[in-house]
C-alpha cells in the first residue's frame, strides 16, 4: 500500500468513527507497533538512498497529520459528550415509578369483572348507623348474632339548650353511631332507593375492634354482592360467583364446595370455600386457620338468599321478589392471589413489601 493510499483510508475511517474506543483502535491501526504507517517508517532503512530521501519525509509528515487528526478527533468526541452532558458511556440511570397497591389492584380487578357481567358498583358510608349495620339485616339488639361483628360504636356529641356539649352512646331519637362492620348496610340503602330487578356489587372499608394478628386488622376490605330479581335462585348465585374466580384467579382449575352457614340476613345461608389446583405453597397463609398449603380448602365468602326480613325492611315485598347477596374479603382474595401471609403487611407502609408490586 502506498501513502497515498493509507492517508485516504486514515483519513475516511476516522471521519466515521463515533466512539473514542474507536478512534483508538485507528491509533494502533496506523501508528502503532506493528501500524501500517510505522511500518512504512521502518521500511525506510532498506530502501535505496534514492527512495529513502523522497519516501523519508512524506511518511513522517503523513504520521504527523494522522497523529494530529487523531488528537483532534478524540478531543472533539469529550467535548460533545460533556457539552451535552450527557455521557453515552454511562449505565442508565433507574428511574423509579410509583406502584399500585395490592389491594388497589384487586379492587380494580374485581369491578372489571363484576361490571363485564353486568353489574353495577355502588359505594356507601364507612360511618354507619345501627340500624343499617344490624336491625335492618335482621339482627336486632340484644340479639346474639351481633356478638359476630365486634363494632367500634362512636361517640355522639350532643349540645345542650345551654350550650354544653356532652358525650352520648346513643341518641335518643337517632340511631347510633358505628363503623361499619361489613358492607352489607349497603343492601338495604340500595334496595331502600332501587327498584328490581338488579345487580350490584359494593366494595367497601370496613372496621372490626379485634386484636390483631396474621389474619385480622381492624380495618380491612370487604366486597359486598346483591342480585335481585322475580326468579334468581341458587343456581344464578353459583354461576356468577364461579365465573368471577375463574377470572379472578387467572382461568387456572377451582374447585367449588357450598356449606351450610348461618348469617341473620340470608335464608339458606351458606359458605363458599375453593381449592385452587395450581396454588404454589402458601407458607404462613393461616387466615381463619385455613390454607395452608396447596390443595386445601380456602373459605372464601358468606352468602346466601336474602332473607324475606330483610326485603320487607327495604319495603319490598318478599313475595315478589328473590335474590342472592354475598360478601367477601378483598385482603384475603389478594392474600391468596399474590401469597400474602401476613395481613398486616398491607398496612405496614413497607416500601420493600409495596414494591413487589
Ligand atoms: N356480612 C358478612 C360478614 O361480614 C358476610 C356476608 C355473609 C355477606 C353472607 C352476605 C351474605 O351478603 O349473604 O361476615
Amino acid at each position: 500500500m502506498n501513502l497515498k493510499e493509507i492517508e485516504d483510508s486514515a483519513r475516511n475511517e476516522l471521519k466515521a468513527a463515533v466512539s473514542r474506543e474507536a478512534v483508538e483502535k485507528l491509533r494502533v491501526k496506523y501508528l502503532g507497533r506493528k501500524g501500517e504507517i510505522t511500518a512504512v517508517l521502518r521500511s525506510l532503512k532498506d530502501m535505496p538512498l534514492e527512495e529513502r530521501r523522497r519516501v523519508g519525509p512524506e511518511a513522517q509528515s503523513l504520521r504527523r497529520d494522522v497523529e494530529r487528526l487523531i488528537n483532534e478527533k478524540v478531543s472533539a468526541i469529550g467535548s460533545a459528550s460533556s457539552a451535552s452532558g450527557v455521557d453515552l458511556t454511562a449505565p442508565g440511570r433507574k428511574v423509579s415509578r410509583g406502584h399500585l397497591h395490592p389491594l388497589t389492584l384487586v379492587d380494580e380487578e374485581i369491578r372489571r369483572i363484576f361490571k363485564s357481567m353486568n353489574f353495577s358498583v355502588v359505594e356507601g358510608p364507612e360511618v354507619e348507623t345501627e340500624y343499617y349495620n344490624f336491625d335492618a339485616l335482621n339482627i336486632p339488639p340484644n340479639h346474639p348474632a351481633r356478638e359476630m361483628w365486634d363494632t367500634f360504636w362512636l361517640r355522639q356529641t350532643r349540645t345542650d339548650a345551654d350550650g354544653v356539649h356532652t358525650h352520648t352512646k346513643k341518641s335518643p331519637r337517632q340511631s347510633a353511631l358505628l363503623l361499619r362492620t361489613h358492607t352489607s348496610p349497603m343492601q338495604i340503602r340500595y334496595m331502600e332507593e332501587h327498584n328490581p330487578p338488579f345487580q350490584i356489587i359494593v366494595p367497601g372499608r370496613t372496621f372490626r375492634y379485634e386484636a390483631t394478628d396474621a389474619s385480622h386488622e381492624i380495618n380491612f376490605y370487604q366486597l359486598e354482592g346483591l342480585m335481585v330479581g322475580k326468579s334468581v335462585s341458587l343456581a344464578n348465585f353459583k354461576s356468577v360467583v364461579q365465573e368471577f374466580f375463574k377470572r379472578f384467579f387467572g382461568g387456572q382449575k377451582i374447585e367449588f364446595r357450598y356449606r351450610p352457614a348461618y348469617f341473620p340476613f340470608v335464608e339458606p345461608g351458606l359458605e363458599v370455600e375453593i381449592k385452587l389446583a395450581t396454588s404454589g405453597p402458601e407458607k404462613g397463609l393461616r387466615p381463619n386457620g385455613a390454607g395452608k398449603r396447596q390443595g386445601t380448602w380456602l373459605e372464601i365468602m358468606g352468602a346466601g338468599m336474602v332473607h324475606p326480613r330483610v326485603f320487607e325492611f327495604a319495603h319490598y315485598n318478599p313475595r315478589d321478589w328473590q335474590g342472592f347477596a354475598f360478601g367477601m374479603g378483598l385482603d384475603r382474595l389478594a392474600m391468596i392471589k399474590y401469597k400474602i401471609p401476613d395481613i398486616r403487611l398491607f398496612y405496614s407502609g413497607d416500601l420493600r413489601f409495596i414494591r413487589q408490586f
